[in-house]
């Protein structure tokens, strides 16, 4: 469970404030969906505060696309909004639009041990996927750092592969506050709970870079098809099948509750073909994000502007506000 409002190590009572950071990777699909989106969307609810923004500056160590960049920018405030994110209840702003970000990660940089960042193993695993070894992908989680702390936030919603990045945020923090004051709340990682690995339609993880999703907004032809495709064994139409290992009830039961999720496996192993299947778990999809894709479609543009205008805003106001103690504190006022 997450901590409830605690007092802070800087004094002040601090509420439960939640804030995390969104790639924007391009089209959106049900492992997004599923893995992140809907817990986001569950912190939103539960937090006193929280905010979410765009990591499009973190994005630049992997995307040198302008135009690529841009609609991914677009697309994931469409898609958040489509998904039911209500921004007068949470924050939503573009980190790049908050200068206060760089500044801090600078500062921060220079409480950093090497070391620290030597042993992160995001940067390793991203190198050996061959992704360039740039100083931006070395100092990533300092950036990362400065996200957390600009907002003194004391819950980092995260999946487990970020877990080590809250970490290291944390130390930061504490090696800031020693150094100089206790300007920073220091942030826990809170891990997203397993969804049990949302599978592609090849039955490994559902991932853009495997080209084995299921897009949640993409055309009702291309969802189809690639629910159709899902790759399945030999297994004749009317023998019984292990639902444990089929990709397609593995999919299909993230929209069940438990009761359905039983109910359907006991159908599996009574012999419902995969054709039979796959048309289920197409119209079960299209049910469920069927309204979703209808909101999506109706949101202009220059309504999302405007609600990343007013979250700029916001978040400016509190980054700014930390950064001032930062600088009284570091001697630069
Ligand atoms: N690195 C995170 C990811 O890839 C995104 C991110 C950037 C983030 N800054 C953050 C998450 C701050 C939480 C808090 O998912």
């Amino acid at each position: 469970m997450a901590p409830s409002s605690s007092p802070s190590r800087n004094g002040t009572s601090q509420r439960l404030r939640v804030l995390s950071g969104i790639q924007p990777s391009g089209s959106l699909h049900l492992g997004n969906y599923f893995g992140s989106i809907k817990p986001n969307l569950e912190w939103v609810s539960k937090a006193e505060e929280s905010f979410f923004f765009i990591a499009d500056l973190h994005a630049l160590t992997t995307v040198q696309d302008a135009d690529q960049l841009r609609k991914a920018r677009e697309d994931i405030v469409l898609d958040y909004l489509a998904c039911g994110f209500d921004p007068e209840k949470a924050v939503i702003f573009e980190q790049s639009k908050i200068p206060e970000h760089t500044e801090l990660l600078w500062i921060l940089s220079t409480v950093t041990p090497m070391g620290l960042l030597e042993r992160a193993v995001s940067y390793k695993d991203k190198v050996q996927q061959g992704i360039a070894s740039s100083v931006g992908l070395f100092t990533y989680p300092v950036l990362m750092a400065a996200d957390i702390l600009l907002y003194q936030t004391n819950v980092v919603p995260v999946g487990r592969d970020q877990k080590q990045h809250v970490e290291i945020a944390r130390d930061i923090a504490v090696k800031f506050n020693n150094a100089f004051e206790e300007v920073f709340v220091l942030p826990e990682p809170q891990i997203r709970a397993e969804v049990a690995v949302v599978p592609g339609t090849d039955g490994r993880k559902m991932s853009k870079s495997y080209g084995n999703t299921i897009s949640l907004f993409g055309d009702e032809k291309a969802v189809q098809k690639a629910i159709m495709g899902i790759q399945t064994d030999s297994k004749g139409m009317k023998d019984p099948k292990d639902p444990d290992t089929c990709p397609i009830f593995l999919l299909h039961r993230l929209f069940l509750d438990k009761k359905g999720t039983e109910a359907l496996a006991a159908e599996y192993r009574e012999g419902l073909s995969y054709a039979d299947a796959k048309k289920r778990l197409l119209s079960t999809v299209m049910d469920f994000f069927g309204p979703m894709r209808a909101k999506r479609a109706t949101i202009k543009p220059f309504d999302a502007e405007a609600i990343l205008q007013a979250g700029n805003a916001k978040a400016r106001l509190l980054a700014a506000q930390t950064l001032d103690r930062v600088r009284k504190a570091v001697g630069l006022l």
